[in-house]
């Protein structure tokens, strides 16, 4: 059984009819045909699945979309576009810091909603803030230097 489920999504409002218990990864990646949210363990242990609701950070592999309806969702490509990239995105092409990529989606979506909060971080706080996101490439210090980079940009939402 399906049921007609409305979500606004990067400002747009989508209906989609989908189970009752659909996580949102899924109708993000296969109905709205965003691939920005990654799928990574679909057990809310990694983070590459993470999405704004309301400016905060929030893993869709485990969020049904179902109790999304109300909320105001962002995925990477709310952020920014390759022409005109987010300020955080930008700071992360500016340290280099993706070495396959696939965590790194997750990583800015954490990080924005960290930002949102703690404009003026220090160190340790980013990798507190970041650190149950995975990375497998082991590339944690270009990720942190791109956040400091932001905050010092003054990166906000
Ligand atoms: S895919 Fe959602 S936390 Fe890993
Ligand atoms: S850059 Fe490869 S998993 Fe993080």
């Amino acid at each position: 059984m399906t049921q007609s489920t409305t979500l606004t999504v990067n400002g747009e409002k989508h209906t989609v009819d989908i189970a009752p218990d659909t996580m949102l990864l899924y109708v993000l990646r296969d109905n709205l045909g965003l691939k920005g949210p990654k799928f990574g363990c679909g057990l809310s242990q990694c983070g590459a699945c993470t999405v704004l609701v309301g400016g905060s950070a929030v893993r869709s592999c485990v969020t049904p979309a179902s109790s999304m309806q109300e909320q105001d969702i962002t995925t990477l490509e709310g952020l920014g576009t390759p022409d005109d990239p987010d300020p955080l995105q930008q700071a992360f092409i500016d340290e280099q810091a993706a070495q396959c990529g696939y965590c790194i989606n997750g990583m800015i979506m954490q990080a924005k909603s960290f930002l949102n909060e703690k404009p003026d971080p220090g160190r340790d706080e980013i990798k507190q803030a970041l650190n149950n996101n995975l990375c497998r490439c082991g590339t944690h210090m270009r990720i942190v230097r791109a956040v400091e980079r932001a905050a010092k940009n003054g990166a906000k939402a």
